[in-house]
C-alpha cells in the first residue's frame, strides 16, 4: 500500500513553491493508496540540506501545512537541479502520526531521507543491529531502517576510505533488507540525485523533455580477468555500444561469480541524452502512472530489483540481482494511452459514483474488438496463441482477492459448462497459506484491476515456479501481474480511482465469460449456448444503463435502510457472487455489517436470524434455480421478513406477490442469459451502497482503512 511519487529536475529553473505542487499534485493523484498520512522531502535553505513537512491525513492538509510552514513570498528560492521526493501512506507499522509519516531519515540532519511502499519483514534485525550501533529510533515504521542503514553503510565506507557512488550505496543497503519495497531515497551527500528501486512494489518513471531523447547504451561484462579493476576501468574497457535506438532504454545485466562465491551484480547504464550532451529534463517518479499523466506519457516501468539512479539529467539503470532465465532486459520508454480527462471526476461527486455510470461505457470497451455480434465469435488477441495449451489444461485455477475472486464466483459455472474443464476458485491469500499443489499442465488465472496485489502476485510466483502456465485479467496495463503472466487480456475498464471496486468487477465478468467462450469455439454441443451468450452481451451497455435509471427508486430505498445496524443478501447459483459482492460494496463503503448467503444455506443456521426488523436483499432474477430461489425467499417472508427482491422486469410471480404484500419492495431489472444476468444484478446493488454511505456522510472514496491497491500481504 501507500503512494510514492518523485520529481527531478536538470536544467530546468523551478521554484520551492513549483517544486511541492508537483509533489503534492502527484500525492493527490495517489490518495487511493492510502490516505493515513503524507510528507514530502525537498531541498532545504542551505545548500545540501533537506528540509522535511509531514502530516497526518490527507494531501490538502499537507498542503495546509505546507502554506503556513512556508512563506513563499519571502523566501521561494530557484532551482535549476533538485531531486524531490514524497509520500502518501495507509499504515502497517505504526498508528497514522507526524513520526510515523514519510519520509523517514537516517538522523537529525537529514543525511539520508526515504519514502516508502511495502513491507521490510526483517526490520525487528536491523533495528535491533542499528540500535546496537548507536542509531537513535523516531518512529515505529520498518522504514526508518532503511534511512538509518543508508548512514551506516556511508559513514563506514567512509571511515574506510571509501566513497561510494549512489548506486553502490544503495546495493550495499539493499542487500540487508527482506520483504517488499518500492523505495525512493535522496541525501544531502549526493544533492540533486534520486534512487529509486523496487521489489515487489510498483514503480514507473516518466520522463519529460521538450528535446528528443537518444539513449546511449553502455554494457558491461564482468569476467574473472577484469575482477581486479576498478568499476570505472571496466566501463571504460568494456563498453560497447549494442544499440542506439531512440526512446528505448536497454540494459543487460550480465553477472559473474567472483572467486569467493559472492555475486556480482550487473553495472549496465543507460543515458537519456542528446548525442551525449545532457539535456534539460524532468522525470517524474510513481507507484502508478494516474500521477505522471499530467505531465508526461512518456514513461519506463521498473522491474523487480531495478535500481534506477537519476542525476545530471540522466537516468541510470542497473541490477541489483544476477538475470534469471528468461528475464527481459529491455526497459522501453513507453507511450501511455491514458488521458488525465479519465483520472478526473468531472461533474460527479465522488469516483466511485463516475465509475458506477460509467459502466455502459466501460463493458462495451471490454468487448469492443473482440466480439464480432454478426458471426457470434470472439477474438482474444493476447490469448490465441495460447488457447490450445489452454484447452488441455487438467485444471482451471481462478485466483484473486475480493471483488475480483466474486468475479471469478460469478463466472465458474459458465466456464465449467462450456469448456468442460474442471475449476476451482481460490483466494489468494489462503491459497498461498495452504501451499496449494499445483501442476505444469494446470492453467493458473490471475484477476486483478490493479494488477499489483501482494497476495496475488505471491500466488502467481508460487505458480510459475511450479511449472504452470498463467494467463492475467487484468485492468492496469504495465502491472506486475500483466507482465508477469504469460498472457491475458486487459479488461479495458479504464482507471478505477474508487477504492470500492466497481466498474472492473463488471469488466473482468465480461473478459472471463469471453474466455470462456474462447475456450469452447470448437464445441458444437454448446453452439446454441454461445451464440445467445453473444447476442445477448451485446445487449449488456444499453441494459446496464435502464437499471441505472433505477437510481431514483434506489435512493428511496436507501433512506429506509439508513439507520439498519445489519442486512443479509441472498443468492443462489449465479447470483450467489452478486450476494457476496454486494455485502462486500455495503460493508466497505457504508461500514453496515452486511452478509451474502447462499440462499441454499439459508435453512442451515442463517434463518435464526430472520425476524420482521432484519433487511434482506434476495436475489430473485429468473433462470433454473427460480423456484429454488422463491422457496429461501418465502421461507424469510414466514418469518415476517420483508425483502427487497432484485426481480426480472414485469415477472408476473414477483408482481403478483407483491400486490398481496405491499411491504415487499421490488427493484426490476432487464432479463438476460443466466450467465450474464450478474452484471445487471449487481448495479442496483453498487447503488444501494453508494446511497448508504452518501446519505451517512462518509467519504465514498476513501473508506476507513482501506486502500486501493493491497500491495502488502
Ligand atoms: C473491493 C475491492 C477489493 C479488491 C481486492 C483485489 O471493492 O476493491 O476487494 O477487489 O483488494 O484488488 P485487485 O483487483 O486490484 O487485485
Amino acid at each position: 500500500m501507500c503512494g510514492i511519487f518523485g520529481y527531478c529536475n536538470y536544467m530546468i529553473e523551478k521554484s520551492r513553491e513549483e517544486i511541492l505542487e508537483t509533489l503534492t499534485e502527484g500525492l493527490s493523484r495517489l490518495e487511493y493508496r492510502g490516505y493515513d498520512s503524507t510528507g514530502v522531502a525537498v531541498d532545504g535553505d542551505v545548500d545540501g540540506s533537506t528540509l522535511i513537512i509531514k502530516k497526518p491525513g490527507k494531501v490538502a492538509q499537507l498542503k495546509e501545512e505546507i502554506q503556513s510552514t512556508l512563506n513563499f513570498k519571502e523566501n521561494n528560492p530557484e532551482f535549476i537541479s533538485h531531486a524531490a521526493i514524497a509520500h502518501t501512506r495507509w499504515a502497517t507499522h505504526g498508528e497514522p502520526s507526524v513520526r510515523n509519516s514519510h519520509p523517514q531519515r537516517s538522523d537529525i540532519n537529514n543525511e539520508f531521507v526515504v519514502v516508502h511502499n511495502g513491507i521490510i519483514t526483517n526490520y525487528r534485525e536491523l533495528k535491533t543491529l542499528l540500535l546496537k550501533k548507536g542509531a537513535v529510533f523516531e518512529s515505529d515504521t520498518d522504514t526508518e531502517c532503511i534511512a538509518k542503514l543508508f548512514k551506516l553503510f556511508y559513514d563506514t565506507n567512509l571511515a574506510n576510505g571509501i566513497e561510494l557512488d549512489f548506486n553502490a550505496l544503495t546495493k550495499e543497503v539493499l542487500s540487508e533488507l527482506d520483504g517488499s519495497y518500492g523505495l525512493l531515497c535522496r541525501s544531502s551527500h549526493y544533492p540533486g540525485e534520486v534512487i529509486a528501486t523496487r521489489k515487489g512494489s510498483p514503480l514507473l518513471i516518466g520522463v519529460k523533455s521538450e528535446k528528443k531523447l537518444k539513449v546511449d547504451f553502455v554494457d558491461v561484462e564482468f569476467t574473472e580477468e577484469n575482477e581486479q579493476e576498478s568499476e570505472l576501468q571496466k566501463l571504460q574497457k568494456m563498453s560497447k555500444h549494442v544499440a542506439q535506438d531512440e526512446e528505448k532504454v536497454y540494459f543487460a545485466s550480465l553477472v559473474n561469480n567472483n572467486s569467493a562465491g559472492n555475486l556480482r551484480y550487473s553495472q549496465s547504464r543507460a543515458f537519456l541524452s542528446e548525442d551525449g550532451i545532457p539535456i534539460p529534463i524532468e522525470f517524474f517518479i510513481s507507484s502508478d502512472a494516474s500521477s505522471v499523466i499530467k505531465h508526461t506519457k512518456k514513461v519506463l516501468f521498473l522491474e523487480d530489483n531495478d535500481v534506477a539512479h537519476i542525476y545530471d539529467g540522466e537516468l541510470h539503470i542497473h541490477r541489483f540481482k544476477p538475470k534469471q532465465d528468461g528475464e527481459k532486459v529491455t526497459r522501453p520508454i513507453q507511450t501511455l494511452e491514458l488521458e488525465l480527462a479519465q483520472i478526473m471526476k468531472g461533474d460527479y461527486n465522488h469516483f466511485m459514483q463516475k465509475e458506477i455510470s460509467e459502466q455502459p461505457e466501460s463493458t462495451l470497451n471490454t468487448m469492443r474488438g473482440r466480439l464480432d455480434f454478426v458471426n457470434k465469435t470472439v477474438k482474444l488477441g493476447g490469448l490465441t496463441n495460447w488457447l490450445p495449451t489452454i484447452r488441455r489444461a487438467r485444471r482451471l485455477l481462478m485466483i484473486a482477492c475480493g471483488t475480483s475472486y466474486h468475479s471469478c464466483l460469478a463466472t465458474r459455472q459458465i466456464f465449467e459448462e462450456l469448456s468442460e474443464i474442471p475449476v476451482s476458485i481460490e483466494l489468494a491469500s489462503d491459497f498461498l497459506d495452504r501451499k496449494a499443489p499445483v501442476f505444469r499442465d494446470d492453467v493458473c488465472i490471475f484477476v486483478s484491476q490493479s494488477g499489483e496485489t501482494a497476495d496475488s502476485m505471491l500466488a502467481l510466483k508460487h505458480c510459475l515456479e511450479r511449472g504452470a502456465l498463467t494467463v492475467g485479467i487484468v485492468n492496469t496495463v504495465g502491472s506486475s501481474i500483466s507482465r508477469t503472466t504469460h498472457c491475458g487480456v486487459h479488461i479495458n475498464a479504464g482507471p478505477e480511482i474508487g477504492v470500492a471496486s466497481t466498474k472492473a468487477y463488471t469488466s473482468q465478468y465480461i473478459a472471463l465469460v469471453m474466455l470462456a467462450l474462447s475456450l469452447s469455439e470448437d464445441r458444437l454441443s454448446c453452439l446454441k449456448k454461445r451464440q445467445t451468450i453473444i447476442s445477448d452481451l451485446q445487449h449488456i451497455p444499453e441494459q446496464i444503463k435502464a437499471v441505472l435509471n433505477l437510481e431514483t427508486q434506489i435512493k428511496k430505498i436507501c433512506e429506509k435502510l439508513q439507520n439498519e445496524k445489519s442486512m443479509l443478501l441472498l443468492g443462489r447459483g449465479y447470483q450467489y457472487a452478486s450476494a457476496l459482492e454486494g455485502a462486500l460494496k455495503i460493508k466497505e463503503i457504508s461500514y453496515m455489517h452486511s452478509e451474502g448467503i447462499l440462499a441454499g444455506e439459508l435453512k442451515h443456521g442463517v434463518l435464526a436470524l430472520v425476524d420482521e426488523d432484519l433487511p434482506i436483499i434476495a436475489l430473485g432474477t429468473r433462470d433454473a434455480l427460480f423456484p429454488k430461489v422463491v422457496s429461501s425467499i418465502e421461507q424469510v417472508i414466514a418469518r415476517k421478513g420483508k425483502p427487497i427482491v432484485i426481480c426480472n422486469k414485469d415477472d408476473e410471480y414477483w408482481i403478483t406477490k407483491k400486490s398481496n404484500q405491499p411491504e415487499i419492495e421490488l427493484i426490476e431489472v432487464p432479463h438476460t442469459s443466466d450467465c450474464l444476468q450478474g452484471l445487471l444484478n449487481i448495479i442496483p446493488l453498487q447503488l444501494i451502497s453508494y446511497w448508504l454511505a452518501v446519505n451517512k456522510g462518509y467519504d465514498v472514496d476513501f473508506p476507513r482503512n482501506l486502500a486501493k491497491s493491497v500491495t502488502v500481504e
